[in-house]
């Protein structure tokens, strides 16, 4: 049975002075059986997130929001995944304000892949669509062509063996407080097991956790849980408020508990 999954998305919040504070806090409204929780800071806050955690609750694991695809070099402010080593055991790769903001190609996002899985990091694969691609009706194609250029050299068994997680984000569900519907959702991860079916991904397609993310809150939460196809979320704006990332774990809980889980 599939990890259920919330993983916390900070952005570009907190610093290394607040971050393990609310990082403790977190953690310790969180205490669900069989959730696996992530907290994914600012890379400066790394360091303070993993130190805070290992007092209140070692189970939750830190991820980094971005790897570089190359392992050393002259890449100036950059950070390559064995930098990573004792201070992430996550790292989210493909998010789309990287693709905006930072031109990151599907070719580029299979690379940091590559090193995030070579060094042991646990990889969330960020995909979705515009809105405009939505309206079009090409939603499952972009989500298709996204998979197959970050994944085309990949190893299914390696992927696999790194627990490789992908995260489906639609872009306009992502800050706007329009999420997408459980059912959308729901078509778009049972679209992309069957992408990674063609790709050659077997049983693995069946294995591999998929999140929902943008626009998640403890209120709509249940709606994509409902879901069996859906393994969990990835949390922006609403991972900042322990409130929240109370009742969406509290929820994640119930789904941990009916897959057996919970141990
Ligand atoms: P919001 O939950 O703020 O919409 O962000 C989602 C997201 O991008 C998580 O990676």
């Amino acid at each position: 049975m599939r990890d259920v999954i919330v993983a916390a998305n900070w952005k570009m919040h907190t610093t290394p002075a607040d971050a393990g504070d609310l990082a403790s806090t977190v953690a310790s409204r969180t205490r669900e059986a069989g959730v696996t929780r992530v907290i994914c800071p600012p890379y400066v806050a790394l360091a303070a997130v993993r130190d805070a955690l290992a007092e209140t609750d070692p189970d939750v694991a830190v991820g980094a929001q971005n790897v570089h695809h190359e392992l050393a070099g002259a890449h100036t402010g950059e950070i390559a995944a064995p930098m990573l080593a004792g201070l992430a055991s996550w790292v989210i790769v493909g998010h789309s304000e990287r693709r905006r903001d930072a031109a990151e190609t599907d070719e580029l996002i299979g690379r940091k892949l590559a090193r995030a899985l070579e060094a042991g990091l646990r990889p969330i694969l960020c995909v979705g669509e515009q809105l405009a691609e939505r309206e079009a009706g090409r939603a499952t194609d972009v989500v298709d062509a996204q998979l197959r250029g970050a994944l085309a050299d990949h190893d299914p068994a390696a992927a696999a063996s790194g627990r490789l997680v992908i995260a489906y984000e639609p872009v306009w569900a992502i800050g706007t407080g329009r999420n997408a519907t459980g059912a959308d959702a729901s078509a778009m991860a049972d679209a992309i097991r069957a992408s990674l079916g063609a790709l050659g991904w077997g049983e693995t397609a069946d294995a591999t956790p998929i999140l929902y993310g943008g626009s998640v809150t403890s209120a709509n939460i249940g709606e994509f849980l409902a879901e069996p196809s859906i393994d969990g979320a990835l949390v922006g704006g609403a991972s900042l408020k322990p409130d929240e990332m109370a009742g969406i774990v509290a929820r994640a809980g119930i789904t941990a508990r009916a897959r057996g889980l919970a141990g």
